[in-house]
């Protein structure tokens, strides 16, 4: 078993899944037979089984063709049209992937996540004395953050290579709507294609999230893979056997309780981007019509010396979800200091992880006991196999957990609000 679910310490009743049992096949029924409310955003459903494999090949001719002629690559996007990438390549590449890539690899910057003009500058004058390329990420191809971001580095791009600027510029986008595709036809870029029937935060095994792995040489059939493996599970009509219909009950169950926040918790910071994908997914899949689990996330141990406090002893309206990685890739042993003056000679020949591990027990059986339900989701090891499983076990389950909750997971009304509230403010015609 590749990911495995423990929810000995979800403090629930014996019987309460048994009594959500109903409303969970229902749910499984809903998303599976297209049934119920966005049905015509399930594509993610099948796309580890049903991807378009000439897409897949363009995808890895396009990052070695990257990877040749650049030094770094700029992924411009935001929401679903960047996590996804950030998530997989913080957790599966070095911790300091660009400091340390050798000749064979390319550095990943990231743009067109935020508004900020001193990131912009300062990426800005990182980029200009590099030989790099971009892949701009926008299914609608109308979002300001990106296009504004884009706007700047093409131009930077223009100025450095001129004609052959076109060269390094590849364009993932609708496939015939958007300012963003009638710019890449007008100027021939190279375009991938985001498809109608996946949303933003549902895309990371599109090539929205798939060419960035594949420049950060992350191994993208095997993640395929996983994925796919997971899509055969998590099919399984019988509840019991069914983890990710099992999380989405657990959820259901607990915000019953008057849990509506939910932690998700890793114990390696390759994993904080992991949880800020997982964010979006939930946030943006539940929350509606004044419902939904408010999703936040815990990095631990770090955290545990900043909100521990408040995990412990704050109010009890909270519960942990703890995505646990089983192997670390890397092996640090403790050695022995015969002046012992830190005093952590107990520590000799025990490895980082499995102090780690002890961390993550006492912290478990302290929070538990403090009342706050901790659900755990175990993988083997971080490898690209095991994130295409945990990134569709995530997506499966939170597809399952709204319509569990009665709300369509495949819209984002409420996102629209600031968008028009602020081009209003600005002037934008038509606003
Ligand atoms: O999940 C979603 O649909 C959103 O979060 C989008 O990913 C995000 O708003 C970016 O949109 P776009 O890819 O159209 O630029």
């Amino acid at each position: 078993m590749t990911i495995t679910l423990d929810y000995s310490k979800a403090l629930i009743k014996e019987n309460d899944l048994e009594e959500i049992k109903h409303l969970a096949l229902a749910s499984k029924d809903l998303l599976e037979n297209k049934n119920g409310a966005g049905a015509e955003f399930l594509g993610w459903t099948n796309l580890p089984e049903n991807y378009d494999q000439d897409e897949f090949l363009r995808i890895k001719e396009a990052a070695k063709k990257i990877k040749d002629q650049s030094k770094a690559l700029l992924v411009i996007g935001i929401g679903g049209s960047y996590l996804g990438a950030k998530a997989a390549i913080s957790a599966l590449t070095n911790n300091f992937h660009n400091e340390s890539c050798g000749d064979d690899q390319v550095k990943i910057y990231f743009a067109g996540q935020n508004l900020s003009e001193s990131y912009l500058i300062d990426l800005y004058n990182l980029l200009k004395d590099q030989d790099f390329s971009i892949n701009v990420i926008s299914k609608s191809g109308t979002t300001t953050e990106p296009a504004l971001s884009f706007r700047i580095f093409k131009d930077l791009l223009e100025e450095k290579y001129g004609e052959t600027a076109k060269e390094r510029i590849f364009v993932t986008t609708d496939k015939e709507k958007g300012a963003l595709r009638d710019l890449a036809l007008k100027e021939g870029y190279e375009t991938f294609v985001v498809p109608d029937d996946i949303g933003g935060r549902y895309s990371v095994l599109s090539a929205v999230g798939l060419l960035p792995m594949a420049c950060a040489g992350i191994d993208i059939s095997q993640m395929m893979e996983g994925a796919e493996a997971a899509r055969l599970k998590y099919k399984n009509p019988v509840f019991e056997e069914n983890d990710a219909l099992i999380y989405g009950a657990l959820r259901n169950i607990l915000y019953k309780k008057g849990k509506d926040i939910e932690l998700m918790v890793s114990y390696t910071p390759e994993l904080s981007y992991f949880s800020q994908w997982w964010i979006q997914l939930f946030g943006e899949s539940e929350g509606k019509n004044s419902q939904g689990i408010f999703p936040a996330c815990g990095n631990f141990t770090t955290d545990l010396h900043s909100m521990g406090q408040m995990i412990q002893d704050g109010r009890r309206n909270l519960f942990e979800t703890v995505v646990l990685v089983n192997k670390s890739a890397k092996d640090l042993t403790i050695k022995e200091d015969p002046d012992n003056l830190d005093g952590l000679n107990y520590l000799v020949g025990m490895n980082l992880s499995e102090i780690n591990r002890k961390a993550f027990e006492g912290t478990i059986d302290a929070h538990v006991e403090g009342g706050v339900p901790n659900i755990v989701v175990e993988i083997e090891r971080l490898d690209a196999y095991n994130f295409g499983e945990l990134f569709y076990f995530f997506q499966k389950a939170c597809g399952f957990s709204a319509y569990m909750l009665g709300v369509n997971p495949f819209n984002q009304p409420g996102v629209e609000k600031y968008k028009s509230n602020m081009f209003k403010l600005l002037g934008k015609p038509g606003y």
